[in-house]
């Protein structure tokens, strides 16, 4: 109860994120540090005549040149600023050398600077900077930079610590108050550095204006604060305010340049590295050759003229008869296939079969295995995050301002999505708490549950736990992930229980005290099966039902917050389809913000040893027999035909880290699978992935919408998950495993496939934060987005997406652009609708690079994006031996 309670009761009470709160803190500190320094600066002047270098000594590197714009965060936030990413400059130049040299490559800047900075100034000068480190010509021009104008020293900061480069400095940070040299004498010292760069260099790079905004942690609101702040603080140094923020936001965001990274790269790769390129590619055309695309892209299918918000669906759950179609579909060897009729011969959409999907995916298995391909990949991965940091270096400056000029967005208005959050698990525990407690104050006569021969109330539950309402807190309640769960997945499930108290958790989310291990992902239909049967139906679903609406309802306040909410189907029962379908119309259960994902729990063994199930094939015909049937003939199932509108995608559940048998190239077929053993990762994957896909098909030439397929992957386990899914996923959660292998990882970047990472979740789990391999795929340029997986057991406050964007933002010193990279690459990976995402992130969202991007909708500036696509083209073309082919639009 202590810090952490005030933390909620802050929260709580705000009405507010911690997000907001530290920044409104950070802010006034901020502006202190600010009324501070301008004193100091005063005193300063008044006991000397001006004599810059004392006064220059007085002020962290307050020569704009040497990124002296930083000034406004103070000492403090340069610190900060120092320790981003840390990449070290020795370690950039080794790497160079290793993977450049070897290949006879080049390092070039060719910077196409650009000639204004935004902020007023004058170019001082420009000089070329050649380092020769390693055979490698490294050409820096030089800058434009701002003169020392005194108005400068206060610019605002920027609220994003840019550079990489500013990790490179660890060594000598703190050395910034005596540098006291002209910004002219110091690059002609660089000039002649030859060999023995590294002291060097990290002044050198001192001196490169991208750092000029290094600073902390800050979030992003505090930008537009701090530069209100400054103008209105007006003139503080006696000289005239600086027009800054103005100016910058007059200036058209497009119009920014960018300094170009070009690394050339051996043009001939030798006869074993061609060979190694051929390996990934034949991967690549693999994956292409499974993974179910539709044939017509949405944004052919529906052409968005009006730019204005899509207007809300008014009766989402309305159902308009349709007809019912001539298809016969049946389940042949564990895989449903469809016909024109009952009497055709001619499967209408062939699916690769077992043996295939196995014999591919061993050949995946023998790529990533292989020496020299590791080797390679990894060169080219540990390549792909240095020019990022290059990249850094060079545009940071450039972005930030780019985004500042973007008027109206910034961090907290760019639309996010939850890409991975488990409904049963998606309220906050505070939240949780409260409904129990007003449900125990307005409603303590329902009765609510059956146990031992007796109904009892809701009182009564709590009466025999002899507890009250006022003695609830959330201690009690228990269900937060804490150290003793780290690595055991069974105390996790555990904690699962409110107050430790099967009972409770019965009632308010559901508990299957029945199968051991399954609580984690035990949901709804579990809820709906058990009371249902006992005539309970409405009292306990009507309870979860309040709850989601309230969450919708916090999503909605919220606005740009969207979420893909995982429901639980089990296959044990095929009425399992109807009785989510009805608990979701009946309860009227629509957001706007949210489209829903259904999560298969792989627990055949469990079913198994109940007697629910014979064999595996039961449980593949209690799953996709009723979608077909709704599917040919929606009158059917009405409700679900409505319900499945808005599902977008199929994931699968469980703890991968349990020991499995490798498969093999000829598996049993479902129906033959009747031992008691759980099937491997891979096989599920498989016949998932397989009758998902004559589904969409069938769907799509229907008309419907399609449901795809993003299962959790590469959490723990053996890396043939992380290989299965690269074969047949859309997306995938997780993916921690990726760091083990760094052919996959190439393959997943290559392929850009997307992956919603949780690192909080992962924290209290499988992996601690600072470990997660988050900031490495991001800077690598993997597609990746932050969720949250559990708010129940790990966010505190009341926007927990908001939390892990804050506390990435924080630990790996990730800059609002960052941020909002990310946040954009959450919507790509999101099911929602062409029409929404266009309104979200821009009209031609699906253009590939720079072109589908509008930085008035995502606030990520162009520079970012091209930067991005360049160097994937660059990779792709490698890869392809200079035989890449671009389609100008996404994969849909
Ligand atoms: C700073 O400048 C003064 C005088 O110009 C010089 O004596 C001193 O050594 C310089 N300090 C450094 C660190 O270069
Ligand atoms: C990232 O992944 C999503 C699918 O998960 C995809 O739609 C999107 O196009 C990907 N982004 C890029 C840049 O390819
Ligand atoms: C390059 O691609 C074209 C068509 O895409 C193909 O005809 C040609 O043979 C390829 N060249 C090489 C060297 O692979
Ligand atoms: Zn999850």
């Amino acid at each position: 109860m202590d810090t952490y309670a005030v933390h909620l009761a802050m929260a709580a009470l705000v009405g507010a994120s911690f997000v907001a709160v530290s920044a409104y803190y950070m802010h006034r500190k901020t502006l202190n540090q600010l009324l501070e320094f301008a004193k100091s600066v005063e005193r300063e002047s008044d006991e000397t005549t001006p004599r810059t270098t004392t006064t220059r000594r007085s002020i962290p590197r307050s020569t704009p040149r040497s990124g002296g714009a930083t000034a406004a965060g103070g000492r403090g936030m340069a610190i900060t600023a120092a320790l981003r990413r840390p990449v070290t400059l020795p370690l950039l130049f080794k790497i160079i050398g290793n993977a450049l040299e070897k290949q006879q490559a080049c390092l070039k800047y060719n910077g196409e600077i650009a000639n204004q900075d935004v902020v007023d100034v004058e170019v001082v000068d420009s000089t070329i900077v050649i380092l020769a480190a390693s055979g490698c010509h490294w050409k820096s021009p030089s800058h434009a930079s701002s003169t020392k104008r005194a108005g400068h020293l206060i610019r605002p900061t920027s609220p994003k610590s840019p550079v990489a480069s500013a990790s490179a400095f660890e060594s000598v940070e703190g050395s910034d108050d005596e540098d006291n040299m002209t910004d002219n004498a110091k690059l002609n010292a660089y000039i002649h550095t030859n060999g023995n760069v590294v002291p060097e260099c990290n002044s050198l790079f001192k001196d490169l204006p991208s750092q000029n905004n290094a600073n902390g942690e800050q979030i992003p609101i505090a930008a537009s604060s701090m530069i209100r702040s400054h103008s209105v603080s007006g003139d503080l140094h006696g000289v005239q305010p600086d027009p800054v923020a103005a100016d910058i936001l007059r200036k058209e965001p497009e119009h920014e340049t960018f300094v170009r990274l070009n690394i050339t790269p051996n043009e001939m790769p030798s006869p074993e590295e061609a060979d190694v390129y051929r390996n990934l590619q034949a991967c690549l055309e693999l994956r292409q050759s499974y993974v179910f695309r539709e044939a017509i892209t949405p944004w052919e299918k529906e052409v968005i003229s009006d730019p204005s918000t899509p207007k809300p669906n008014p009766s989402p759950f309305d159902y308009t008869p349709e007809g019912k179609s001539d298809h016969y579909f049946k389940m042949e060897d564990g895989v449903a296939h469809v016909y024109a009729n009952e009497d055709s011969k001619e499967k209408l959409f062939p699916v690769a079969d077992a043996t295939t999907f196995f014999t591919d995916l061993h050949h995946i298995l023998k790529v990533i295995a292989a020496g020299n391909i590791r080797t390679l990949c990894h060169h080219r991965l540990v390549l792909l995050e240095q020019k990022f940091s290059l990249h850094l270096m060079l545009n940071a400056d450039r972005e930030f301002l780019a985004q500042k000029s973007a008027p109206h967005r910034d961090f907290y208005n760019v639309r996010k999505v939850d890409t991975h959050v488990h409904h049963s698990a998606c309220m906050n525990q505070k939240h949780l708490l409260r409904f129990i407690k007003s449900k125990l104050r307005k409603e303590p006569d329902e009765v609510v549950i059956f146990r031992d021969g007796t109904y009892l109330t809701l009182k009564e539950v709590f009466e025999s736990l002899d507890l009250t309402g006022y003695d609830l807190n959330v201690d009690l309640l228990d269900v937060h992930a804490d150290k003793s769960t780290f690595h055991r997945f069974d105390k996790f499930n555990l904690k699962y229980n409110p107050c430790g108290q099967s009972r409770l958790r019965e009632i308010f989310l559901k508990q299957e005290n029945l199968i051991q291990g399954m609580s984690l992902f035990s949901h709804l239909s579990e809820m709906l099966k058990l009371h249902v049967e006992k005539g309970f139906s409405f009292l306990f679903c009507r309870f979860l039902a309040e709850l989601t609406k309230q969450v919708f309802s916090d999503l909605a306040a919220s606005k740009y917050q969207m979420a893909e909410y995982r429901i639980s189907i089990y296959g044990r029962k095929m009425s399992e389809w109807d009785q989510m379908a009805s608990w979701i119309v009946n309860n009227d259960l629509y957001s706007e913000n949210v489209v829903w994902l259904i999560q298969l729990p792989r627990l055949y063994n469990v079913y198994k040893e109940m007697g629910i199930v014979t064999s595996f094939q039961n449980i593949l015909d209690n799953i996709f027999l009723p979608l077909f049937e709704v599917t040919v003939d929606p009158d059917s199932h009405p409700q679900l035909h409505v319900f499945l509108k808005q599902v977008v995608g199929l994931d699968l559940v469980d703890d991968e880290s349990k020991p499995e048998r490798r498969p093999t190239k000829h598996m049993p077929t479902p129906a033959q699978w009747t031992n008691i053993f759980n099937p491997a990762f891979s096989y599920y994957v498989y016949y998932c992935y397989a009758n998902l896909y004559t589904l969409n098909k069938l769907r799509e030439s229907k008309g419907m919408t399609t449901i795809k397929f993003r299962p959790h992957t590469g959490e723990a386990g053996d890396i043939d998950h992380l290989a299965a899914s690269f074969l047949t996923a859309h997306n995938i959660a997780h993916g921690i495993n990726l760091r083990k292998s760094p052919v996959l990882q190439y393959l997943y970047y290559l392929a850009q496939i997307g992956l919603a990472m949780s690192p909080l979740s992962n924290n209290s789990l499988f992996l601690d934060y600072h470990r997660n391999p988050f900031p490495m795929f991001f800077s690598r340029g993997l597609n990746v987005s932050l969720s949250t997986d559990d708010p129940l057991q790990i966010h505190l406050t009341k926007e927990p997406l908001v939390e892990e964007y804050s506390i990435a933002a924080s630990v790996w010193k990730l800059s609002s652009c960052d941020l909002c990279e990310i946040a954009r690459n959450s919507v790509y990976q999101s099911g929602f609708s062409h029409a929404l995402k266009s309104h979200w992130i821009g009209k031609e969202y699906y253009k590939r690079g720079p072109d589908g991007n509008d930085i008035h909708r995502t606030n990520v500036p162009r520079i970012r994006l091209e930067f991005r696509d360049l160097i994937w083209r660059e990779e792709m073309q490698l890869v392809y031996l200079g035989n890449a082919s671009f389609a100008e639009y996404m994969e849909p």
